[in-house]
């Protein structure tokens, strides 16, 4: 199964950014028409995730979280459960970003249990990982995204509810992303470590973003490298335009 078979997706990730006032952005999106072949999903924080459900309503924007925990409930204080973001409507939510494994010293281990506590509550789950800037200067990256992925992405999980996105750490809000080759390097290494996984035909069908200041004057050049099927939006997905316009080119490419 080739690339052409994977529905293209463009997600935004809100960060602990957001009022009320700005799922106005939402109504802009939800209005404006989305590509029919490019899948749209905004995670926004926990406590918009329900009135932005009521303002995707009726359109083809879906709504994600940016974490769970990886217990279906219980004494866990101040954590949400997978089921209760299914609950909500959420369809998505994101595991192991590196904002959770460095300020909460998340473990591959915490990310594969809240990715298996995702997809068992119905939920895709977006897995992240990616290395720091010491590490790829090292000439460490295959390596350290090769042991990210044995331990957050168990065999147990369902490649049908899961998409892997590559941030690099040193990209995130930086405003440097790496090459166009290097980007592909690792997302070549990532489809042969699906394939080893899960077989190399439910491994095509999983969808690899890149993330890491994705902005729409670069958009279409990483959608342009192999096996890039899509982006993890962080900054630029807080304004409408921008992230429509990140959309457009994902629609082009
Ligand atoms: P920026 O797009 O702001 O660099 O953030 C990327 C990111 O961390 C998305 O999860």
């Amino acid at each position: 199964m080739g690339a052409g078979m994977r529905r293209k997706l463009a997600a935004g990730n809100w960060k602990m950014n957001g009022l009320l006032a700005d799922l106005a952005q939402l109504d802009q999106l939800a209005k404006a028409p989305l590509p029919a072949h490019v899948d749209t999903l905004i995670c926004p924080p926990a406590t918009l995730i329900h009135p932005a459900l009521a303002h995707a309503k009726g359109s083809a924007l879906a709504i994600g979280a940016q974490d769970c925990h990886a217990q279906g409930g219980g004494a866990f204080t101040g954590d949400i459960a997978a089921v209760q973001l299914r609950d909500l409507g959420a369809s998505a939510v994101i595991v192991g970003h590196s904002e959770r494994r460095e300020g909460h010293g998340e473990t591959d281990a915490l990310v594969a249990a809240k990715a298996q506590a995702a997809q068992a509550a119905g939920l895709c789950a977006i897995v992240c990982l990616g290395e720091t800037l010491g590490q790829r200067q090292a000439g460490d990256t295959l390596a350290v995204i090769g042991a990210q992925f044995a331990g957050s992405v168990p065999a147990t999980l369902d490649p049908a509810l899961l998409v892997l996105a590559y941030e690099p750490v040193w990209a995130i809000g930086s405003g440097l992303i790496p090459t166009l080759a290097q980007i592909a390097e690792v997302h070549s290494s990532l489809r042969a470590a699906l394939a080893a996984r899960f077989g190399a035909a439910p491994a095509a069908t999983v969808r690899l973003l890149y993330g890491g200041s994705v902005k729409p004057d670069n958009a279409a050049e990483v959608f342009g490298v192999a096996d890039v099927d899509g982006a993890l939006v962080g900054g630029a997905s807080l304004n409408a335009q921008d992230f429509s316009a990140i959309v457009q080119a994902l629609a082009a490419a």
